[in-house]
């Protein structure tokens, strides 16, 4: 099965409005050309969707939220309702994200109600799984995945499945330059497709993209994105400078 590569920068919280605005101009030419091998998505902090969002009209570039609230509106300080997000003309959402879940306290359950919010309001959910260090020398690798596949993704129908992208993305690796080796990587994404495919059939685990994400840079994107079951990434830190995240789509492609 033919799966477009997808890769997504995940800003964190960084760049408001005008530094996202640098960021875009910056970005947009060339990337025509990128975007026809592989999806790219652009996901700033809340404050800077707007400004985002005017730049990349007309463009390649998909933007994404980074987050979205599991209730439509009303008394619940501090959050974003999916309808806020189309009005502004976000299509994607990271949901589950190991940071949300450690710093945030987010269960499979409360991610779960996020993922299904946001398939109601047409949002492509980025639905991010993965493992701490100490689960996986424990051994509970398989367990730790199964778990938030089988939670994150409940009560969701194989139509659901067509826009939702799963990222794996190993506690372990994210932001601390330890990348998982391509052999790793590859073992957890076959893994994750095979839950896949217990959970929603052979066709969705076929059709599904699933990024990997975790100190991802131009330097090994190549050998990660030539893994069978790797169909793109998730990007924090070198997605924050246009030229290191225009060179890692080109390695990704190439
Ligand atoms: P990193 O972050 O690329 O900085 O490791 C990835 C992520 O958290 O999505």
């Amino acid at each position: 099965m033919e799966r477009k590569l997808i890769i997504a920068a995940n800003w964190k919280m960084n760049k408001g409005p005008a530094e996202t605005a640098e960021f875009i101009e910056s970005f947009l030419p060339g990337s025509e050309e990128l975007s026809e091998r592989c999806d790219i998505i652009i996901a700033p902090p809340f404050v800077s969707l707007p400004a985002a969002a005017s730049l990349l009209a007309d463009s390649v570039v998909a933007l994404s939220a980074q987050n979205v609230s599991d209730q439509d509106e009303g008394a619940f300080t501090g959050e974003v309702a999916t309808c806020m997000l189309n009005e502004v003309g976000v299509q994607y959402v990271i949901l589950g994200h190991s940071e949300r879940r450690a710093i945030y306290g987010e269960s499979d359950q409360f991610i779960n109600a996020k993922v299904r919010k946001a398939l109601t309001a047409d949002l492509h959910p980025i639905f991010c799984i993965g493992e701490t260090l100490e689960e996986r020398e424990s051994g509970k690798l398989e367990d730790v995945l199964r778990t938030q596949m089988s939670g994150g993704l409940a009560d969701l129908t194989v139509e659901h499945m067509s826009d939702v992208v799963v990222a794996y993305e190993p506690v372990w690796a994210i932001g601390t330059g330890v990348t998982a080796t391509p052999d790793q990587a590859q073992e957890a994404h076959a893994f994750v497709r095979t839950l896949l495919e217990e959970q929603f059939g052979a066709e969705v685990a076929g059709a599904t993209r699933i990024q990997y994400g975790g100190s991802v840079k131009a330097g090994n994107s190549a050998e990660l994105m030539a893994q069978v079951d790797i169909d793109g990434a998730l990007v924090g830190g070198a997605s924050l400078e246009a030229g290191s995240f225009r060179d890692l789509i080109a390695n990704a492609v190439a």
